[in-house]
């Protein structure tokens, strides 16, 4: 069995490639963007992983934030999201707010309004995860026919999984300060000799985003337009951290149905070593297929060299789409 049934599914839009740090996702994400791409679908496959390795893995240089064409692929872009460039743009978005809430006549309202925890998005990590609302953009847009995402380590995908709603919750906060408050700010503002003339757009913006947040979550909890693929390998600390994986997928909504287990040590019986290692990933294997039974898995061996540039990433794709491994050197 391999992830040709989800491939193969015409209404699919976005694929999502997530797991341990190391375990393949760059790879696997990659790989399956130049099938999908050399089988007439126009993809899109972008990094949401802070330390950015998929320009790396089709030894390009993706790096500035912007889409790019994948040189050598038809119908193949990339993106490496940038989050200091998404943290600015959203800093120039809140301003309007940020100013009153700084200003000193106003100090301590917000948290006499209940409103204290607006401040929440600057917390660490929000800069990385403010970059979601431009994947969402991307989500909500979707100008290609498939979106791939190639996920950061678990720990912060899951933070990335969980920031709709906390975005969600809020701009709505900030919303509703702005509809209940924004004429007694801007009266006060007259008073106090601060009122400056510039239109004030950023509600507007704010209710935007909402429109955008809400409608990526649906786009990608329905099962026909979404699939959250586990890349793993055989061993005890992996099995484990995917099983927080599944259970942070499970509580956000989002279909999953695929496996891809890689890196499995090949038969040599030649080799002590490779024969130690080998049963050591059959032993976690057989664990994993008792677990996931109602899991597609898709096992991939370990390769002699690393997979890096578009000839081993295209013979990855091909045995992950079909099954079948293609000779080295053999196109498909
Ligand atoms: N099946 C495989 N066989 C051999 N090397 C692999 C395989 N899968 C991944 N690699 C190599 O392992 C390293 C980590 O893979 P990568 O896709 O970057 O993982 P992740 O994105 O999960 O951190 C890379 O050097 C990659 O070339
Ligand atoms: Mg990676």
């Amino acid at each position: 069995m391999t992830i040709t049934e989800l491939l193969d599914k015409k209404t699919l839009r976005f694929l999502l490639f997530g797991g341990k740090g190391g375990v393949g996702k760059t790879s696997n994400a990659a790989a399956t963007a130049i099938w999908t791409a050399e089988h007439g679908r126009e993809t899109l496959v972008i990094s949401t992983d802070p330390a950015h390795s998929l320009g790396d893995s089709f030894a390009l240089n993706l790096s500035g934030g912007e889409v790019k064409a994948i040189r050598g692929v038809k119908n193949l872009y990339g993106l490496e999201i940038d989050p200091r460039k998404a943290f600015a743009a959203y800093k120039e978005m809140t301003q309007q707010q940020q100013k009153q809430q700084q200003a000193p006549e106003f100090a301590g309202m917000e948290s006499m309004l209940g409103l204290g925890d607006v401040g929440d998005i600057t917390a660490p990590g929000a800069d990385e995860a403010l970059a979601f609302s431009k994947v969402l953009e991307f989500i909500q847009e979707c100008k290609y026919d498939l979106v791939i995402f190639d996920t950061a380590p678990t720990g912060h995908t899951l933070r990335l999984l969980g920031l709709p709603e906390m975005l969600d919750s809020f701009f709505g906060k900030l919303i509703k300060l702005r509809l209940r408050f924004g004429n007694v700010f801007g009266r006060l503002k007259s008073v106090l000799g601060r009122g400056d003339a510039e239109p004030d757009h950023s509600l507007e913006e704010l209710e935007k985003l909402k429109k955008t947040i809400a409608s990526a979550r649906t786009e990608l909890s329905d099962p026909n337009r979404t699939s959250f693929v586990i890349v793993m390998i055989p061993e005890a600390m992996v099995v484990a951290e995917t099983e927080r994986l599944l259970q942070a997928l499970y509580e956000y909504e989002i279909p999953s149905s695929h496996i891809i287990i890689n890196q499995i040590y090949p038969e040599r019986p030649d080799c002590t070593f490779c024969r130690a290692r080998r049963e050591m990933q059959q032993k976690y294997l057989e664990q994993i297929r008792d677990i996931y039974d109602d899991f597609t898995l898709t096992e991939v061996p370990l390769f002699p060299t690393e997979v890096r540039g578009l000839p081993s990433l295209r013979r990855l794709g091909t045995l992950l789409a079909t099954g079948t491994l293609p000779k080295s050197g053999e196109r498909t």
